[in-house]
């Protein structure tokens, strides 16, 4: 904005922070209320959980609302924490909690990038990779992804990432699967990626989607990680666990790399019921697996129909659909706006024909798929 860049201030702003732009979230609700007055609407924007979380956890944090709010949390979150290193079969010194796994992505950015240092990721990844390396005045090393017409469109290419490795790599950011593409890493494709990266380069390997990934497509990252302790994994509660709004994300990494993340951790960075919140989420597995059996359904279900109407949709492991246009997609987002139907349009992704969708319940993908047919026919 113009009346910034004459204040004095600028001259110190670091030079990567002036080239990004605020991350643009999915439409709330309420936005769209606001702007059109659509009392009604869907979001299947954000890639949320649309059964919510596990009811032990509503019923939970109502009666833990109604204690002591006036302490701090629980800065080591130590019943979390023990949950997790158990299932990730590793010790609680190998685990970071973080509000959401974005921060987490950012801890990492402010231990190892820099000035004169690198981070490398896909055209197509996750639009926080960009912002934490740019946020610390790193090179970014945006590698061109797999060709549209390929078995996996714009997803990560991993033999053209390992031909750009260079010394002043510092950290890789790769999701699988992958936002906004649903495209994943093939295990044995990453396994060979593992042995070119050297040491001293950190491989962070972000598992956001990992439940709705079919198991024998997911990358054996604990069976890795002790074998490479430049691997990291990172986690989060947001999706399958249904607790978005109280962000709770957590990273895996061997105790050296950990120790490092806690030392610019910020104290007291997870709520108590936040806390609380993910423990009995992890806990109630049954309802895990409920999400995922709908998500799997329906997210065939929806690609389907969306072939049907002559669309090109991605290949998705995640709980969330990119559908091809082959036309600009802003009339049409517009369209589904206009319907109470929020959906995400994916410009600022470089995919400007595209529409990425959620995949909410029966009845929210039912209204979504009439309501595209609606805007089609328009
Ligand atoms: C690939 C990927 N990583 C990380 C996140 C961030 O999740 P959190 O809510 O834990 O910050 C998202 C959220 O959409 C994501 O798509």
């Amino acid at each position: 904005m113009e009346h910034k860049q004459a204040l004095p201030f600028m001259e110190f702003v670091a030079p990567g922070v002036l080239e990004l732009h605020p991350y643009e979230p999915g439409m709330p609700v309420e936005e769209l209320q606001r702007r059109l007055g659509v009392s009604d609407a869907i979001k299947l924007a954000s890639n949320e959980n649309p059964l919510g979380p596990s009811p032990k956890v509503k019923q939970a944090l109502a009666d833990a609302a109604l204690g002591n709010l006036a302490l701090y949390p629980d800065d080591g979150g130590f019943r979390l924490k023990a949950k997790l290193a158990a299932l990730h079969g590793v010790g609680t010194d190998s685990i970071t909690l973080c509000n959401g796994s974005n921060t987490l992505l950012d801890l990492v950015a402010r231990v190892f990038l820099g000035a004169g240092r690198a981070a490398m990721y896909s055209k197509y990844a996750f639009a926080v990779y960009p912002l934490v390396t740019l946020a610390q005045t790193a090179e970014a090393i945006v590698v061109p992804a797999l060709p549209a017409d390929s078995d996996m469109p714009y997803g990560d290419d991993l033999e053209a990432m390992a031909r750009m490795l260079r010394p002043d790599l510092a950290v890789i950011f790769i999701a699988s699967p992958n936002n906004p593409t649903g495209t994943w890493v093939e295990p044995a494709a990453f396994e060979r990626f593992m042995v070119q990266v050297p040491g001293h380069t950190v491989v962070v390997l972000d598992e956001a989607y990992h439940h709705f990934q079919e198991p024998a497509l997911r990358i054996d990252s604990a069976g890795l990680m002790r074998r490479y302790p430049n691997l990291m994994v990172t986690r989060t509660f947001s999706k399958v666990h249904g607790i978005a709004a109280l962000r709770v994300g957590y990273g895996v990494a061997h105790p050296a790399l950990t120790d490092l993340l806690h030392r610019v951790r910020q104290p007291f960075n997870n709520g108590s019921l936040a806390l609380l919140a993910a423990e009995l989420a992890l806990d109630d597995t049954a309802h895990v697996a409920r999400c995922v059996s709908l998500n799997t359904q329906e997210r065939a279900r929806v690609g389907a129909a969306l072939q049907d109407m002559g669309l090109r949709v991605l290949p998705s492991q995640a709980n969330f659909v990119t559908v091809d246009f082959g036309r600009p997609s802003a009339p049409i987002h517009q369209a589904l706006l206009e319907q109470g139907v929020i959906v995400r349009p994916m410009g600022s992704y470089h995919l400007p024909h595209f529409l990425r969708v959620s995949i909410g319940t029966e009845a929210e993908n039912d209204r979504f798929l009439a309501s595209l047919k609606r805007a089609l026919q328009a």
